[in-house]
């Protein structure tokens, strides 16, 4: 049984991590998207509100489970029991950190093997931050986001200027 994780921060998640997620279910027996609750990186949604999303736009894949996670993602894989840790890959700009995070992992989980997956060509550019930042100006963001997504992050930023 091969079980692997793809952790992210998923604030909120976009088309682009979708494609990850559809794309590496069908590779592996059972896909734990794991996500960060690190408040530090002061979150647009909680981790509860990221989970449910996730939750929600992936509900048709049977075997993909959302988990929340803290501290290293190697205890949480370890924690999972997985082999594997699935990471999108969307410029060589990315590259430097990821794999300064592979190795890392590797170090301290040996077993624990990165499996990268390039980004679909259509969401290379794309990113939560920049949604966050064009939905913050009034921008549409239905090619980003699914549709429950945008209805939410408009919530959230119409509350934060009440
Ligand atoms: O979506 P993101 O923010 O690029 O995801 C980053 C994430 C969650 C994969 C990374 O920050 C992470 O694994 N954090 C857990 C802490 C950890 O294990 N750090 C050591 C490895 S560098």
């Amino acid at each position: 049984m091969l079980r692997a994780i793809y952790p992210g921060s998923f604030d909120p998640v976009t088309f682009g991590h979708l494609d990850i997620i559809e794309r590496s279910s069908s590779l592996v027996d059972e896909l734990i998207v794991g996500v960060l609750n690190n408040n530090a990186k002061c979150p647009l949604f909680s981790v509860e509100e990221r989970v449910r999303m996730l939750e929600e736009v992936t509900k048709s894949i049977p075997n993909v489970r959302i988990i929340p996670f803290e501290g290293l993602l190697a205890d949480f894989a370890k924690a999972m029991d997985a082999r594997m840790i699935i990471r999108g890959l969307r410029a060589i700009t990315d590259f430097e950190y990821e794999l300064q995070m592979a190795q890392t992992n590797h170090k301290l989980s040996p077993q624990l093997e990165t499996a990268f997956l390039t980004t679909g060509l259509a969401y290379s550019y794309l990113s939560s931050s920049i949604v966050k930042e064009v939905a913050a100006f009034g921008g549409d963001i239905s090619q980003f986001v699914p549709e429950i997504i945008i209805e939410k992050i408009q919530e959230k930023i119409s509350k934060r200027r009440v």
